[in-house]
């Protein structure tokens, strides 16, 4: 970071996140952006209409609203197995295949300008989306001529559990897998503050050369020059550093162990968790944990402000408040920030989980004061429902 160099145009640190990131992901263009939600403005921006269906295993919060704000469709189409909670499968990231091929059928592949695949997928429970998965997407997508973006969040994540988790994979590196995930891409979006292991920051690929004309034509409009693209030299080189940390497979091995040894716990002891634990972050399944309280009575947000009550935790609801009538499930997260935590931290968030689950049926409902027209979640005030309404 100290080697940041603040060039308007053409500094050493683009050169070096270009660099960094084509090494990994392969795509013919690099357009940096602040964040992930601004390279999914500027791809919607860019590729979709209104009337337009964008297709994805789960679209995360900021992709679908900005999909949506785009005046495209955002539909979800995660497995079945997804849906359930409880149950255990290898991968549950991935897209339900057959419904993405009746989709394209159905409506045509002139209203779909664009397949998404969100590695891991975070609204779904931080599950993994396998190789054959990804392959099978591509297929279709290539039959129809539809280009496939990888959410690229979570990539070394994803690629490490296909590593312990697919046949074929447990001898190649996370690195080697990234590469051939990316392959079966025509590009991306990123969020660098995750698998990116930076503080801010992002980016947007495509191997498309209008496109990215395009594309480069609206960062400058909101993000800046497209060697920067909002963000200042350092971060640039944060990130072009962060990114390889990040498959690198001790760290790998360290992060899903600490988090497979939070949900391990608290699933021994009778909490309803999505199984089996993320990469990420661990998933509380908020209606099974308060079944007394129904999903327009938002139990996600009554759990995670219970844990905060009870032991100042902070974690965010994945759910009916997230996403009104498109949610499937109401969860919490428990999004674990990386190299940050000891083990007596996460023994201490074991304990105050497992207070607050002994005393779940005194948990009241909550019901909305205020609400923003779209992502309401970011602002939203409620307040908790009386015990006997
Ligand atoms: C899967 C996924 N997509 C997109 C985003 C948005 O990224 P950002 O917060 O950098 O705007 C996130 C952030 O959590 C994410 O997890």
């Amino acid at each position: 970071m100290m080697r940041g160099d603040e060039s308007y145009a053409g500094s050493p640190s683009f050169t070096r996140f270009r660099d960094s990131i084509q090494a990994i992901f392969g795509f013919r263009h690099v357009i940096p952006t602040h964040q992930g939600r601004a390279a999914e403005r500027i791809l919607f921006n860019v590729m979709c209409k209104k009337g337009d269906i964008v297709p994805n295993n789960t679209h995360f919060d900021t992709t679908r609203a900005n999909c949506e704000y785009a005046g495209a469709q955002a539909l979800d189409l995660p497995i079945s197995e997804a849906k359930e909670p409880s149950l255990i499968h290898p991968f549950k990231g991935n897209m339900d295949t057959a419904r993405l091929a009746e989709v394209i059928e159905r409506e045509g592949a002139k209203k779909i300008p664009l397949v998404m695949l969100t590695v891991t997928n975070n609204s779904g429970g931080g599950q993994p989306v396998s190789m054959a998965n990804i392959r099978e997407v591509k297929q279709i997508c290539k039959k129809h001529s539809i280009p496939l973006y990888i959410d690229a969040c979570r990539f070394a994540e994803n690629s490490y559990f296909v590593k312990l988790r697919e046949p074929g994979y447990a001898g190649k590196s996370p690195r080697e897998i990234a590469r051939e995930l990316f392959s079966y891409a025509d590009g991306c979006t990123m969020s660098a503050k995750k698998d990116g292991l930076a503080n801010i920051g992002g980016f947007l690929c495509t191997n498309d050369d209008l496109i990215a004309q395009q594309q480069k034509d609206l960062l400058i409009l909101t993000e800046g020059f497209p060697t920067y693209g909002g963000l200042a030299g350092r971060d640039l080189e944060a990130i072009a550093v962060g990114l390889n940390e990040a498959l690198e497979e001790d760290y790998l091995h360290y992060r899903i162990a600490s988090t497979a040894f939070l949900g391990n716990h608290i699933a021994g002891e009778g909490v309803p968790i999505v199984q089996p634990p993320g990469g990420h972050a661990i998933y509380l399944d908020a209606r099974a944990f308060l079944p007394h309280i129904p999903p327009e009575q938002f139990p996600g947000v009554a759990l995670a402000n219970e844990l905060y009550l009870e032991g100042g935790i902070r974690c965010v609801e994945i759910g009916t408040l997230m996403f009104g009538e498109h949610a499937r499930m109401d969860l919490v997260r428990l999004a674990i920030p990386r190299r940050v935590y000891t083990q007596s931290h996460i023994e201490y968030v074991v304990e105050v989980i497992l207070d607050v689950w002994r005393r779940r049926d005194s948990i009241p409902g909550y019901e909305l004061v205020h609400q923003a027209p779209f992502l309401r979640h970011f602002s939203a005030r409620l307040k908790p429902r009386s015990p006997h309404s």
